[in-house]
């Protein structure tokens, strides 16, 4: 199978992608980057393969290269298959003085994953982030597009089940 001949947005995302682009004035189409490649990696399964990459690169008209340096600079994207669920758990100062290294150590003890890494069953990836924005709430994690604050075991216990929930639901 030909997978890069699969890749490729529907007449609906497409006209998403022209909207991104129009935001900028003419001939700086690359400024749309980042947007863009966030469109790809929700919509060609969470992450950003080298196909969906160069695919970003002919839509905008540059070099592939030139996608490779900001998708690999910025830790939001992602360069390999994530789970389902993605806990972004924040080891910035604050929220390591907060607990973040026993949130860590608590979630990859419960679930079997060090940073980077996936469940054999493809629910949960566990990643480090840097600071998120939300010291006050520390010690904290993203998970997709909301924050989770003030972690303790207790809490991660529930966000675990709530997820197993989610997806059992969904099945
Ligand atoms: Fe964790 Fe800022 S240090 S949100």
């Amino acid at each position: 199978m030909n997978f890069e001949f699969m890749i490729r947005f529907s007449d609906d995302k497409m006209a998403k992608v022209q909207e991104i682009i129009a935001r900028y004035p003419e001939g700086k189409q690359k400024s749309a980057l980042l947007p863009l490649l966030h469109l790809a990696q929700e919509t060609f399964g969470g992450w950003l393969d080298v196909p969906v990459m160069d695919y970003v690169a002919e839509l905008l008209q540059i070099d592939p290269i030139e996608v490779y340096e900001v998708a690999t600079f910025y830790s939001m994207y992602n360069l390999k298959p994530v789970g389902k669920y993605m806990f972004e758990v924040c080891h910035t100062g604050p929220c390591m003085i907060s607990g973040a290294d026993n949130i860590v150590a608590y979630i990859t003890e419960k679930l079997g994953i060090k940073p980077g890494e996936t469940t054999a069953d493809g629910l949960f990836t566990l990643k480090t982030a840097e600071c998120l924005g939300a010291c006050g709430y520390a010690p904290m994690m993203q998970l997709g597009k909301h924050y989770r604050e003030h972690l303790t075991k207790e809490k991660v216990d529930a966000i675990i089940d709530e997820c197993r929930r989610n997806a059992a639901a969904n099945n």
